[in-house]
């Protein structure tokens, strides 16, 4: 006979089950809940102890003991299960602890192109539409083509004009021959000396000027040049060829007016402004009231400034104009400060 038999009582089962679903809630890790299950459902753990003792019980008690200690048992792995799922969600790395659909998703910055760029390409899309080439040439330009090849010799006064910003570097002379380029008319000559008519490019650039910023003057901004060189170019030519690109950029209703003006490299000389007003189709608007705004400087090519590059005169003919690009982005988008594009504010470029 075992000898403990008659001493033994059964042990307190529901104890031992508050003990364990204590410890059990306590888990926070899997490592942690194996070492639970280890202790309580292992093969020398507790449970299986408990069950082996059955037979210290007097037989009468065994029964009843022994349903109890299965049901624990089974009570003990459903909800180990349970906790296992709870952790493994609480450390996943999406868990959140509850998600309101409702709210508004986190933006997406994406990039853009800065206003100034988007407008060079719609001008140059225009021209381009109109069989003009695009090229592009240097910003750091010889005095001789930025200014004699274009009729603006030595102390000329149309100099005064440009603001020039000199590199600091002079010749054999005393001369500075180097600046950065007033405007992109320079590339009219670079472009003639080594190309025969017929010649129809734009050239879009930043140029640079030594001049006080406000809300209508940077130092740097950018234009775009235009030239059209051929046998029996005239100035119903010009006017055609821009007019066109107003109706492109600005719409079917634009209305344009050309005055006179002065430009050294171009003879005559031309100005052409659009009439806000008359783009805008907007009937509450008292749209009668004209409102002229100069977009560009045109002209027909001066014949001084054929004859340099080496063109027959007699034979040949063009016009050029000079587009303010910053103007125009002003205009379109309803900016009144110019100094809004290059101030790198994400607020502002981030509305284009
Ligand atoms: N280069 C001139 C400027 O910066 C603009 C200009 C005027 C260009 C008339 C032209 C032109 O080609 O014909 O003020």
């Amino acid at each position: 006979m075992n000898k403990n038999t008659e001493k033994n009582t059964a042990p307190n089962i529901d104890e031992v089950l508050h003990s364990a679903l204590k410890e059990l809630n306590a888990t926070k890790t899997l490592e942690s809940l194996d070492e639970w299950r280890v202790r309580y459902l292992g093969r020398k753990g507790i449970v299986v102890q408990l069950k082996r003792s059955i037979s210290d019980l007097p037989s009468a008690e065994r029964p009843e003991f022994g349903h109890a200690i299965n049901s624990a048992s089974a009570l003990l792995e459903e909800k180990l299960l349970g906790q296992r799922t709870k952790i493994s969600t609480n450390n996943s790395p999406n868990h959140t602890e509850s998600i309101d659909v409702t709210l508004p998703g986190i933006p997406i910055n994406n990039g853009s192109l800065h206003p100034i760029t988007q407008t060079i390409r719609d001008i140059c899309e225009a021209f381009s539409s109109m069989g003009f080439e695009i090229i592009e040439g240097p910003e750091v330009e010889l005095d001789h083509y930025n200014f004699q090849m274009l009729n603006i010799p030595k102390h000329h006064p149309a100099r005064d004009g440009f603001n020039t910003l000199w590199i600091d570097q002079e010749d054999d002379s005393g001369e500075r021959p180097m600046l950065l380029r007033t405007h992109t008319s320079p590339m009219q000559i670079r472009t003639m000396e080594k190309q025969d008519p017929p010649v129809r490019l734009v050239v879009p650039g930043k140029v640079y000027r030594y001049e006080a910023t406000d809300s209508s003057h940077e130092w740097h901004f950018s234009q775009i040049e235009g030239l059209a060189v051929d046998k029996g170019i005239t100035f119903a030519n010009l006017k055609g060829t821009l007019y066109e690109f107003a109706r492109i950029l600005f719409g079917e209703d634009v209305k344009v007016r050309f005055r006179c003006d002065y430009f050294p490299f171009v003879e005559p000389g031309a100005e052409m402004a659009i009439d806000w007003n008359s783009r805008t189709k907007d009937t509450d608007k008292n749209i009668d009231e004209e409102n002229w705004i100069e977009i560009l400087g045109a002209g027909m090519v001066h014949p001084k400034v054929l004859k340099a590059v080496g063109y027959d005169t007699d034979k040949y003919t063009g016009f050029a104009f000079g587009i303010g690009v910053e103007r125009i982005a002003m205009l379109k988008n309803g900016i009144d400060d110019i100094r809004l594009f290059y101030n790198n504010d994400i607020r502002f470029l981030g509305q284009f």
